[in-house]
């Protein structure tokens, strides 16, 4: 139908990218939970925090360096910034691409205070002259500065404020291991359960000031592929179906109709993920496909893929990791009905 064609994401945006778009970011921050008691699901790593932040407070000293992995839209900017309300400190925040030269990060550093927290976002991507600043700060809050060159070279030594390191990352494995050694807590991030995001989806639609019902909620849930991201998002494209089609509450009906005409099918596979694993059916038998193999030919550079369409087909076993390269699962097949070769299972 056209008019609901109109209400679609412009092509090209995949609706359930977990990546944010520039748009949504304001409503996102009314949505982002603002401590760990708002925050859903995560449990044991929010147990954990509670203690540390509590210890942190009570020995009047800076919370230990916390590393924060996980696949894009789980939470872990979120959370990065419940630590700094829970503390009460000031919370600065950078990337790893947006730190180019040693001298952006020292800049940063010396600007800091007492307690504050820095919040570096994509760490993984930090040039590796600029990590090797990090190490002195993180581990004695130092700053070694080179001057001069050559043989007439010097190292000043700089004493820094004592402050926090938060660090986010989807991809632990292309972190170093000196940087990884010196973060005291690290957190993995994991899907969320439907449940979870069912409370997610009813707690962003009380604040969108939407009424949704219980099922519907759970519908949505389940078709989010485990990120609160997509849930939000997919809730707000239904608001639209809602008001426009409907009478403006989010029942089950219209949120499955709604589904359809958004392509996200009934695990929350959109586009995108189909395309990826017919590929391995239709052109590869299955697999095994080397990943540059497959990133060719879905015209998608491979980081995005192994980061954002992978973990969720690795985790409801559509797809699995070899090392001769990926393989679509027989539940794939299954899943995309098509007959499941004899033999290849
Ligand atoms: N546990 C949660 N409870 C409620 N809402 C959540 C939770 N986790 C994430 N969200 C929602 O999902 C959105 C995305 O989370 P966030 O930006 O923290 O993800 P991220 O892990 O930093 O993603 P990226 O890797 O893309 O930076 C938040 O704005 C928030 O609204
Ligand atoms: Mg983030």
């Amino acid at each position: 139908m056209d008019n609901e064609k109109t209400l679609n994401d412009p092509p090209g945006k995949r609706l359930t990218s977990p990546d944010m778009a520039e748009d949504e970011q304001s409503l996102d921050l009314n949505l982002r939970p603002r401590n760990l008691d708002d925050f859903v699901g995560q449990e044991k790593l929010k147990e954990n925090l509670k203690i540390f932040i509590m210890a942190a407070k009570q020995r009047k000293e800076p919370l230990d360096h916390v590393l924060f992995c996980g696949p894009p839209g789980l939470g872990k900017t979120t959370l990065a910034h419940i630590i700094s309300s829970e503390l009460q400190v000031n919370i600065k925040s950078t990337s790893g691409p947006m730190l180019e030269r040693p001298g952006d990060l020292a800049a940063i550093l010396t600007n800091l205070s007492e307690m504050d927290i820095l919040f570096i976002d994509e760490i993984h991507r930090l040039p590796r002259i600029v990590e090797e600043v990090l190490y002195p700060a993180m581990e004695d809050y130092q700053l070694d500065i080179i001057i001069g060159q050559g043989p007439n070279a010097r190292t000043l030594k700089l004493n820094l404020p004592k402050f926090t390191l938060i660090g986010a990352t989807t991809r632990t494995g292309l972190l170093t291991s000196p940087l990884r050694d010196r973060f005291g807590v690290v957190n993995r991030l994991s899907f969320y359960a439907p449940e979870e995001l069912t409370l997610i989806v009813t707690r962003s639609a009380g604040i969108m000031n939407v009424a949704i019902e219980k099922n519907a909620a759970l519908e949505i849930a389940k078709r989010s592929r485990g990120t609160p991201r997509i849930a939000n998002r997919l809730l707000k494209r239904i608001r639209d179906f809602a008001q426009v089609l409907g009478d403006g509450k989010i029942a089950l009906d219209i949120t499955k109709s709604s589904l359809v005409s958004l392509e996200v099918d009934d695990m929350g596979l959109d586009d995108m993920d189909r395309r990826l694993l017919l590929t391995l059916i239709e052109k590869f038998n299955g697999g095994p496909a080397g990943i540059e193999t497959i990133a060719a030919s879905l015209r998608e550079d491979k980081e995005t893929i192994e980061d954002v369409y992978e973990p969720y087909l690795l985790q409801e076993g559509l797809l699995e990791r070899t090392p001769r390269g990926r393989l679509a699962t027989r539940n794939a097949f299954v899943h995309l009905g098509k007959k499941v070769p004899q033999g290849l299972f």
